[in-house]
Parts: C-alpha cells; sequence; structure tokens
C-alpha cells in the first residue's frame, strides 16, 4: 500500500458511500456475547499456538520481548530464528478479515540480534501479511539523554491478511474540543456528521507510558497502559471476536477483552499471569458484562473461546 497522506482515492470513495448509505466490503454485525470466555495459559507461545485453529482469531495482538535485555526473557541469540515459529502460527489462525498488532522498537548503536526493523524486513519478505499502519507511540515521560535526543516513542506495525480487514474508526475517533467543532461545523467543505463524531487519531499517538506509581500498575515491568490497548482492541475487533496476546505480560489485553465484550486467550511463561491478570480485575470495579475465565484450575480446553461463542 502507498503511503496516503497526500492523496487518496479510497477516502473519496468511503465518504461517497457514507453518504449514500452503502456498506463496505468489511462492514459485519455479529451480536453481542451474553458471556465471554478468556483463556489463561502459562506456556511457551509456540506450544499453544499450535493448537489454535486455522483461520480462528480476529485479531492477534501482541508486545514481544524487544531483546533488550530487560529481563531473563527478553534476551536472543538468534532473534529472527525465534520469532519466526510464532510468526508463521499468527499468520496461520488469522481470520480473512483479521489484524496481525506487534509492539516493538528499533535499535540504535547496537543492532544485537535483531529487533522490530528486522521483524518487519522478515514479515515482507517471508509472509503474505500487508503493512496498513506503522503507529508511533509517542510518550512525554522517559530517560533524559545527553549525546542524542531523548527517545519518547515505540512503534506498532498493524498487518492484514486481506482487504476485507474490519477497521472501526468511529470507535475510536477522538471529539474534537468545542472551539475546533464549532468552527469546523460552520465550513461548507466539512461534513457535519464526521465532525460529530470526531477526528481520526492519526498513526501518532499520544498516550504516557505508565509510570512506576501508577494506578493501574498491577506488578508486571513492562505492563502496557489500557488506553493504547483498548484502542487497538476497539478499531480492530468487534464484540464476539476472538482476541489473542500471546506474551500477556500483566493480561492486559484479556482486561480490556472483558470490558470490551471480546473473547480472548492469553499465554505467558510467567506463572504470575493469573495473578497480575487478578488485580487488573479489581481495578475494573462493578462490571456490567459477564465473562468466564478458563484458567489451569478450571476446565482447561482452549476450544470453547472458539466455538460457541
Ligand atoms: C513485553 S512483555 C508483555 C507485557 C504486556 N504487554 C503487558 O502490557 O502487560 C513480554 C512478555 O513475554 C513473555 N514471554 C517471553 N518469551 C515468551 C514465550 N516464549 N512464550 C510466552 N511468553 C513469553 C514474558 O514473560 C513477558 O511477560
Amino acid at each position: 500500500m502507498a503511503n496516503r497522506s497526500h492523496y487518496n482515492s479510497g477516502h473519496r470513495m468511503l465518504n461517497l458511500m457514507n453518504k449514500t448509505g452503502k456498506k463496505h466490503i468489511s462492514d459485519r454485525d455479529i451480536g453481542k456475547p451474553d458471556k465471554t470466555k478468556h483463556l489463561i495459559a502459562i506456556d511457551d507461545c509456540v506450544n499453544l499456538l499450535k493448537e489454535i485453529p486455522d483461520n480462528s482469531v480476529q485479531l492477534v495482538l501482541i508486545d514481544p520481548p524487544y531483546n533488550i535485555d530487560m529481563a531473563n526473557w527478553d534476551t536472543f541469540d538468534n532473534y529472527i530464528e525465534w520469532a519466526s515459529k510464532w510468526l508463521f502460527e499468527a499468520e496461520r489462525i488469522l481470520t480473512e478479515n483479521g489484524s496481525f498488532v506487534i509492539f516493538g522498537g528499533i535499535q540504535f548503536e547496537n543492532e544485537k540480534s535483531g529487533d522490530l526493523l528486522e521483524l518487519m524486513h522478515y514479515i515482507r519478505h517471508h509472509s503474505n501479511l500487508k503493512l496498513v499502519n506503522l503507529i508511533i507511540w509517542n510518550y512525554k515521560n522517559g530517560m533524559g539523554a545527553h549525546r542524542f535526543f531523548a527517545n519518547r516513542h515505540e512503534e506498532i506495525a498493524w498487518y492484514v491478511k486481506s482487504k476485507k480487514y474490519t477497521f472501526n474508526l468511529d470507535a475510536v475517533r477522538i471529539p474534537y474540543d468545542d472551539k475546533t467543532k464549532k468552527t469546523y461545523l460552520t465550513d461548507k467543505r466539512l461534513n457535519p456528521a464526521t465532525v460529530e463524531k470526531g477526528k481520526n487519531p492519526t498513526n501518532v499517538w499520544e498516550i504516557n507510558r505508565l509510570n512506576g506509581n501508577s494506578k493501574e500498575r498491577v506488578g508486571h515491568p513492562t505492563q502496557k497502559p489500557v488506553e493504547l490497548i483498548e484502542r487497538l482492541i476497539k478499531s480492530l475487533s468487534n464484540p464476539n471476536d476472538v482476541v489473542l496476546d500471546f506474551f500477556a505480560g500483566s493480561g492486559v489485553t484479556t482486561r480490556v477483552c472483558i470490558q470490551e465484550e471480546r473473547h480472548s486467550v492469553s499465554v505467558d511463561l510467567d506463572p504470575m499471569l493469573p495473578t497480575y491478570l487478578q488485580r487488573h480485575i479489581e481495578k475494573m470495579g462493578d462490571l456490567l458484562y459477564s465473562y468466564q475465565l478458563i484458567t489451569e484450575e478450571t476446565e482447561f480446553n482452549i476450544h470453547p473461546v472458539f466455538t460457541n461463542k
């Protein structure tokens, strides 16, 4: 796909379809579930991925080790050789309208054995996944620097399997402030209904990282903010879909799936995952929706997440 910041015929066509009430091929409404199911597994991701049926997951959302020696799980002799095993499985299990989202960073000065750039190069040459956006996750908080510009971003690469991918832009639009909205509503070139809905968040997302004392923290060293995961899950899946996070860490993906009525499968090597998730759930307060956790202590079976949804 070309870089479409200047001219975008697809955008014009979608505007016309909106005006005439026509639906895009990716539009689907699969209803809301009475109860969502969430499998929590402690395992190596490749083992669990082998159990997952082909074309069964709407959104694979992962925040893998960045290979920067953050912890004992974050050091690799050959990062790409390791990653190729789960990349292959991720593509296999995605639905036709599914998305694959991968967090990562680019290593400067010392490339070690691989980083997000190398993963993206590998995906380009060894898979049929198509890159839709490279999202820049920009945060204001971080370390200072003297010999280079202080780093304030990580990347999120969003891939799809086909042009039929789900994209719920309206679910994640950002409301205009009152003054801008008033001005835009008087601008004849703009569609008032779209102005009311808010703006496209663009591919640069300003969301702060969690500080050490953030109320969201549940104890995992590299926990991602709920707001970030929410934007991805709401835009790239629908209620009743299955979302998979196979580097689940604190279980934040499960937390958002419970709240947004998606089913989920979360796996991590770290046996602390259920404890972290319990802390997340306690922070969620009263829930409007019902959900079921499937853990090794309950009747552990991956299939109910994919069937009888
Ligand atoms: C960057 S953290 C994920 C943090 C998570 N996104 C969050 O917000 O809480 C990466 C996680 O991958 C897990 N991990 C590393 N290698 C793994 C493997 N082979 N299979 C499953 N999990 C693995 C680590 O235990 C760690 O919790």
